[in-house]
């Protein structure tokens, strides 16, 4: 008898491998991507996917403890790789609902942030929060996120702005994902605001632009080197030209970046992201056809964040388009305390197939090879000898994921 499994999920509706190829932009509709197992189990062992098919199948070849095995009864529901959520700010402390009534009435982000609301707000409140308070919130937001089936969260700094600030937060990122038990993938990004402490000196501008690149940037990269680097290039951010020494730096270190891009304006950010090779280009609300054919060509992928679009009252990105110049499209919620206040990556998918023109296969894609390519990581497929990251959704079947919409959850006792 082979060592028993330490888990089975049994008797699945349908499994979603996502062992597929990458939907193909002219037939969006085939299902071939998800790789569907109907009536499936999938048996792990150790962390590792041991055996995976039709129940029956699973079932002959795996040894079943009555101890050492977990048992998860996932009848009528859909059992799928871990979700996974790669571009989210969740590192937050507080809200700021008082600035989304204002935007319904007309006030603008730019408006908001020059009276010093927006990003710096956050940065003040996170300064001033007690470490253990800031880690309990983050560690409470990764197990909602959790029970909406995700199991890997990219979290971003930016809300530290000073290398102290910035080295606490990713000491606070790791802390976090270790109370919680959820991977997380941690993500620097200095360039995110103006630090509100330089912001009112006549050249805090450049103060601060230099302090990141001279200090900022190398104490965190000698003293708790990030998973990735990312910064805003935006009109309501940083330039191209400011950006770009920071890449450089990055690059020297081998370490990978993944942009904002074209939040509120085109200033050609998708064309950087394309230059430095990095992994997503996000947002992309405002994106050329010429940024869009350069990061075909560099394989970036767009990294879609609908909630920010619907906060903002903006018009949806059109992931059609996207996907037309040859573009991989990835979803993910920005959860953060101005743009996105969104924990359910699910919901995401709801958005993109009916206002972006994601078809339903491409929305599975989104949400789990994408963005694991974006991350790096092996997760997002349920294959043998894979990583054994799963999560069981209470929808019947995958076609459900659009439909179901805000209510697609993880069953208990996984969420
Ligand atoms: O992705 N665009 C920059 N960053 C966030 C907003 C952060 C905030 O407003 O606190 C975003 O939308
Ligand atoms: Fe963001």
């Amino acid at each position: 008898m082979s060592e028993p499994i330490t888990e089975l999920y049994r008797d699945a509706a349908e499994v979603v491998t996502m062992a597929g190829p990458p939907p193909d932009r002219d037939r969006p509709t085939d299902i071939a991507p998800l790789a569907v197992i109907e009536h499936g189990s999938v048996a792990v062992r150790d962390g590792r996917v041991v055996a995976i098919g039709p129940t029956r199948d699973v079932l002959a070849r795996v040894t079943v403890d009555p101890v050492r095995t977990h048992v998860f009864n996932c009848e009528g529901a859909v059992v799928a790789p871990g979700l996974i959520d790669a571009h989210t700010h969740a590192l937050f402390v507080g809200h700021r609902a008082d600035e989304f009534v204002a935007r319904i009435e007309g006030a603008t982000y730019a408006d908001i942030a020059a009276k010093g609301g927006g990003i710096a707000r956050s940065v003040s409140e996170l300064r001033a929060a007690n470490d253990e308070s800031a880690i309990e919130q983050l560690r409470a937001r990764l197990l909602r996120m959790r029970g909406y089936g995700v199991t890997m969260v990219e979290v971003k700094t930016g809300y530290g702005l000073d290398t102290e600030s910035e080295l606490r937060s990713l000491a606070m990122i790791r802390e976090a994902s270790q109370r919680a038990g959820v991977r997380v993938k941690r993500t620097f990004l200095p360039l995110h605001a103006v630090d509100p402490a330089l912001r009112s000196l006549p050249d805090g501008r450049a103060q601060f632009i230099e302090r990141t690149l001279r200090e900022t940037v190398p104490t965190v990269f000698e003293r708790d080197r990030p998973d990735f680097v990312d910064a805003y290039v935006d009109s309501a951010g940083f330039s191209v030209e400011e950006t770009r020494p920071l890449l450089e730096l990055a690059k020297r270190e081998q370490i990978r970046t993944r942009l904002h891009i074209g939040q509120f304006a085109d200033i050609r950010g998708a064309e950087l992201a394309a230059e430095f090779n990095a992994l997503s280009a996000d947002h992309l609300e405002h994106v050329s056809d010429d940024g869009l054919d350069a990061m075909a060509r560099a394989g970036v992928i767009a990294m879609l964040l609908p909630g920010a679009a619907f906060s903002l009252g903006q018009a949806m990105p059109d992931a059609r388009r996207m996907r037309a110049h040859g573009v991989e499209v990835a979803l993910a919620t920005d959860c953060n305390p101005g743009t996105s206040y969104v924990e359910n990556l699910p919901l995401m998918a709801a958005f993109a197939v009916r206002q972006m023109g994601l078809s339903t296969v491409e929305a599975w894609w989104a949400i789990t090879r994408a963005p694991a390519r974006s991350l790096q990581w092996e997760g997002g497929v349920l294959r043998e000898g894979g990583v054994g990251d799963v999560c069981v959704l209470e929808i019947p079947t995958w076609r459900a994921l659009p439909y179901a919409v805000g209510s697609v959850r993880a069953r208990s006792p996984l969420g």
